[in-house]
């Protein structure tokens, strides 16, 4: 009894404490994981390290069988295509690999291949995912998902030299400059961000687009920051100091999370994505947003690397020059939240621009909250803990 008794008193005394301390982790509703046993990880700085404003994609030096290549850096999707010419022979291709192939429905390029489980060496970071090696890029008007031959026929082959509008430049369309997945509605060609990208690269290194985000159509064995096996030359499989998931800021990505490098983020635990089967196969995290101070729509939520512009769908549609708000995790005790205008795609890049976090044009989402774009990087910091499942963003300090 009198064992109890003091135990009470002293609860009471650790609760008193910490109401009059207001930075404990009691009074912070969205408090990250001790993530204190984690200690491997290693920050890659970007390629393009230049790109301080977010305008263009970020873009990581990697190497596919010994070969460099530059990769750009999806947040927005999920998976990888690398040409078959980066060290990949027939014999191999066809023995070891699976028959597949990536189609963009909205543009009708249809990417042939075979997935197969690759090693990409990212700045250091060996890590292994189920990549689509193309070995041929067409135009398939005629073409279907469910072609169970992969390929496409011979006539429809044909049709593509007479392939109109949808079909333009092989250069611009490139598998290995865009998505490999990715919705249709936040997929649209931005011809302008992918030429910028080209023209930064030499011709003497290849490309390829590396989708690394979470909840975006195919599940964790297509995600290269999802399978990584060794941190210069140290094996993190199965490692207690290794906690998968990645930290990104405006010049570069931690992979590996640690105590100190999501030091000053808030967190929101995820949920496993709606009928998903794999136990790290996380959904989006929610958001809430507001059109022009009308009524807070629950949503989910997205910083897309890929793409300048955003995505939004609210309670009611927005319209050219509405306030638009977006609060993270929820309008009540948010720790993130950013505002910017609506914009439409004929006058990008003319409204806002002094708002660091402004989109260049916004379109409507498919589903209610948001897809921020790239822009949002230029506000916060963004965490995504990819074994226990959070997302956190930290503000930045300037
Ligand atoms: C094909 O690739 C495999 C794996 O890289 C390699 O071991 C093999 O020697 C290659 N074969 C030919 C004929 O180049
Ligand atoms: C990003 O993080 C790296 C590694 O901690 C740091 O060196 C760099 O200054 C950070 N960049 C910004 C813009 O905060
Ligand atoms: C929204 O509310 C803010 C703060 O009260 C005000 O400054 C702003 O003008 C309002 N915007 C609209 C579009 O009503």
């Amino acid at each position: 009894m009198h064992k109890t008794a003091a135990l009470i008193t002293a609860t009471l005394l650790a609760g008193r404490g910490a109401e009059a301390l207001p930075m404990t982790p009691l009074a912070n509703p969205n408090p990250v994981p001790a993530y204190c046993p984690f200690t491997q990880t290693k920050f890659l700085p970007f390629y393009n390290s230049g790109n301080k404003e977010w305008t263009d994609a970020p873009t990581l030096s990697i190497s596919v069988n010994g070969i460099p290549l530059i990769a750009t850096m999806d947040t927005g999707s999920t998976g990888i295509v690398i040409d078959s010419k980066y060290g990949f022979n027939t014999t191999y291709l066809t023995s070891k690999c699976t028959i597949g192939h990536v189609f963009y429905t909205s543009s009708h390029w249809l990417q042939e291949g075979y997935w197969c489980d690759t090693d990409v060496n990212v700045g250091g970071v060996v890590t292994s995912a189920l990549a689509l090696i193309r070995t041929n890029e067409v135009c398939c008007p005629a073409f279907s998902d469910s072609n169970e031959n992969h390929r496409c026929p011979t006539a429809d082959r044909e049709k593509a030299c007479v392939c109109k509008g949808t079909c333009t430049s092989a250069a611009s369309q490139s598998a290995l400059t865009r998505r490999a997945t990715g919705d249709e509605d936040e997929d649209e060609e931005d011809g302008e961000d992918i030429a910028t990208i080209e023209a930064r690269q030499t011709t003497t290194v290849g490309k390829a687009y590396m989708g690394i985000g979470f909840a975006r159509g195919n599940p964790p064995t297509h995600n290269l920051f999802m399978n990584i096996k060794s941190i210069d030359g140290v094996s993190v499989v199965d490692s207690s100091k290794f906690r998968t998931g990645y930290v990104i800021n405006s010049t570069g990505v931690w992979l590996g999370i640690t105590k100190a490098n999501t030091a000053g983020f808030k967190a929101v635990k995820l949920n496993l994505r709606e009928g998903s089967t794999e136990s790290r196969d996380w959904g989006e995290p929610p958001c809430d947003v507001q059109i022009n101070n009308g009524t807070w729509a629950t949503g989910t939520f997205l910083a897309d690397t890929g793409i300048p512009n955003a995505y939004v769908k609210g309670d009611v549609s927005h319209k050219e020059g509405n306030e638009i708000t977006i609060r993270i995790p929820n309008p009540s005790t948010p720790f993130g939240e950013v505002g910017f205008l609506s914009v439409p795609k004929a006058k990008s890049g003319t409204i806002g621009t002094n708002n660091p976090v402004q989109p260049t044009w916004v379109g409507t989402r498919s589903i209610l909250g948001v897809n921020t774009g790239r822009k949002f990087y230029n506000g916060y910091d963004l965490y995504f803990d990819g074994d226990g499942g959070y997302f956190g963003l930290r503000k930045k300090s300037n």
